[in-house]
């Protein structure tokens, strides 16, 4: 026989529902977004030589930046777990919503994202980094 949950137990469950909605709505896009071709995402000084950085494009998608001279390469800043925008940690990737963490390369170290960080092909132009 299974018992009815109690009020305390059902007004609970809403309180964290309601709390969680926020976040999740937070989270809109959809992963596979990424800057269209022409897009001039930074100025190549904006990166520094040897790092690896999150910046937003005038449009607001983020893209991982990382820079070896005048070499650039791009990953979307979008985690692939639930759209999030990641950010830099010291040592890695994180998805702050719910803690994926990932490589420099895009590659997952630990989920719930189920895939890595989808690469942007990136030319830079007059010292600007533009998706190719
Ligand atoms: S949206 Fe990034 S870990 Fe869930």
């Amino acid at each position: 026989m299974s018992e009815l949950p109690s009020r305390r137990a059902v007004l609970a469950a809403a309180a964290l529902t309601a709390a969680a909605v926020p976040t999740l709505a937070a989270c809109g896009r959809k992963h596979a977004d990424v800057p269209s071709s022409g897009t001039d995402i930074a100025a190549l000084d904006d990166v520094p030589d040897g790092e690896t950085t999150v910046i937003y494009t005038p449009a607001g998608d983020p893209v991982v930046l990382t820079r070896s001279g005048d070499t650039v390469t791009a990953l979307s800043g979008v985690c692939t777990h639930q759209s999030c925008s990641v950010r830099m940690e010291p040592d890695y990737i994180l998805c702050p919503c719910h803690n994926s963490k990932f490589n420099a390369d895009g590659t997952v170290i630990s989920g719930p994202a189920p895939d890595p960080l989808p690469a942007i092909a990136v030319e830079v132009v007059d010292g600007r980094i533009v998706v190719a």
